[in-house]
């Protein structure tokens, strides 16, 4: 696989089918950090659900400096993962993507900091359902944008993560329009960050209020 240096000298890559990069162009890991890991205010203890887990950046930020938390990440696509052994690390995450290099040979791995990270490979549409409810504290929405791939942008889909979502859990995804948000209240969320006059360039952070009124 081909990586593409990002303007923070990290690396990201371009996939074909959806005819986008994994990350911003503006760089992967400051992507990774202000747009997932900074906006969720991660806890240690924390359970996180890392959907679109792809080349790991927002695990590896994530479990850099924290202890005991617990993360289950979810990808479908392989060849994505077979090439984080080939990435070429960041250096203040050398460590964590050393890890993430072993846990896709495994299934799940403890670090030194008691952090447990399972990596569970299939289509997280269907994978969402088999998951527990009230059980995460922060979910990572990270697919590819809702433009070049709508079907996962669906209130079926926010609904199952409403219903994952501890209550005042948050999910934390990419900036995105009015409709999305709508469409994430309609399920139980309530929009969190600011959000000046739908400004695209602020992450969404869309915070539990209640039970998914459509799935109980
Ligand atoms: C924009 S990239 C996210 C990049 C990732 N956050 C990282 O740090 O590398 C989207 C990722 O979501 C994955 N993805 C998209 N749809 C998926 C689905 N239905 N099930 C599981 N993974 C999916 C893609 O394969 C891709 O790795």
């Amino acid at each position: 696989m081909d990586f593409v240096k990002t303007k923070d000298g990290s690396y990201t890559a371009f996939n074909q089918k959806y005819q986008e990069h994994y990350h911003a162009l503006s760089g992967a890991i400051k992507e990774a950090k202000e747009k997932f890991y900074l906006p969720a205010g991660i806890k240690n203890g924390m359970k996180i659900l890392d959907l679109g887990f792809g080349l790991g950046y927002n695990t590896a930020v994530t479990i850099h400096n924290h202890q005991d938390l617990r993360i289950t990440a979810l990808e479908n696509d392989t060849s994505i993962l077979k090439a984080i052994s080939s990435l070429p690390k960041p250096k203040e995450y050398e460590k964590e993507f050393q890890l993430l290099k072993k846990l896709v040979k495994k299934k799940t791995l403890t670090d030194s900091a008691k952090n447990i990270i399972e990596l569970i490979r299939g289509n997280a549409i269907d994978l969402i359902y088999t998951l527990p409810t009230s059980y995460y504290d922060r979910i990572y929405f990270a697919p590819f944008s809702q433009i070049n791939q709508p079907e996962i942008w669906c209130v079926s889909v926010f609904s199952e993560l409403c219903r994952i979502l501890h209550k005042k859990g948050k999910m934390i995804s990419y900036p995105c329009g009015k409709r999305i948000k709508k469409n994430l209240e309609q399920v139980g969320f309530k929009i969190i960050e600011p959000d000046q006059v739908n400004n695209r360039k602020f992450p969404l952070v869309a915070m539990k209020i209640k039970g998914s009124p459509l799935f109980g």
